[in-house]
């Protein structure tokens, strides 16, 4: 998928939070090895690094975009490379992505392939956008499913593969993970008006759709769905609640398996 870091970064501010609520539930060692799965275009994980002054990190991205940007960054201790979050490798300390697995499908095969990347002793941190069922949301398949985009998309629509806390928490348990933290939360966005919600959905929901119409489709596809936006949301400010999923574990540090007493 086609990524534009600048677009992207218009809501730094609102974007950066997460993770720093998110970098808050890593247990810091000394010299951890550690991915940084869809990293995007580098920023979080130089901070991350900055975070953990003596550890290896590794972000990786499958957006050549986000990376152009993201190499520049690249310091000692800290590199990037082009590979996808299901072409993972290796055994690290720290298994973390900020904003990332929302875009990999079939959670319950990736959590547990993930768990069987870390170390024992080493934790699995990941947090992921959960506003799937805001009508905003709705408003973007609703447009695709209109003419002439439904045509062009040939009956295309994103389909989503976020889980609920519940049933992470559940594919952690069934990992091994010990010390499960998971929870959602609501990051009450204010948003200085409906141009700006097309301008957030433009930076990511929208873009799988964009990327799929042809391009004289792009510019009247986010009309009709600014249109849309506007109806719903005419005021100023706008409130935009964004959904939040945070969730963490650690793997045991002995893997031997408890026998059952008979
Ligand atoms: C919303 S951005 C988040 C970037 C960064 N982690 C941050 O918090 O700013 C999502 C990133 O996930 C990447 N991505 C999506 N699917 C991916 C996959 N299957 N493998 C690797 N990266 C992926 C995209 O290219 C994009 O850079």
């Amino acid at each position: 998928m086609s990524w534009n870091p600048d677009l992207y970064h218009k809501f730094q501010e609102e974007r950066f939070a997460p993770f720093h609520n998110l970098a808050e539930l890593i247990t810091v060692k000394q010299g951890m090895e550690v991915i940084d799965l869809g990293c995007g275009t580098g920023e979080l994980t130089k901070l991350l690094s900055e975070k953990l002054p003596s550890s290896r990190i590794l972000g990786i991205d499958s957006s050549p975009e986000m990376l152009e940007h993201a190499n520049i960054k690249s310091a000692p201790g800290l590199s990037f490379e082009l590979r996808s979050i299901t072409d993972i490798e290796g055994e690290w300390d720290l298994i973390f992505s900020n904003a990332a697995i929302q875009w990999v499908p079939e959670h319950r095969e990736l959590i547990p392939k993930l768990f069987s990347h870390i170390l024992p002793g080493g934790q699995l941190a990941v947090q992921l956008p959960s506003s799937h069922s805001h009508p905003t949301q709705n408003m973007v398949l609703e447009t695709g499913m209109e003419e002439p985009y439904r045509k062009a998309l040939k009956g295309w629509s994103r389909s989503y593969s976020v889980l609920t806390i519940r049933e992470y928490s559940e594919l952690l348990f069934e990992s091994r993970g010990e010390d499960i933290v998971v929870f959602e939360r609501i990051y009450p966005h204010v948003l200085r008006d409906s141009y700006a919600i097309l301008d957030w959905l433009s930076g990511t929901a929208v873009l799988p759709y964009l990327e799929r119409l042809p391009e004289e489709l792009r510019e009247p596809f986010l009309g009709v769905l600014g249109d849309k936006l506007k109806k719903a949301y005419p005021g100023s400010p706008v409130f935009y609640p964004f959904n939040r999923i945070f969730f963490s574990a650690h793997k045991p540090k002995s893997t031997s398996v408890i026998q059952e007493e008979n």
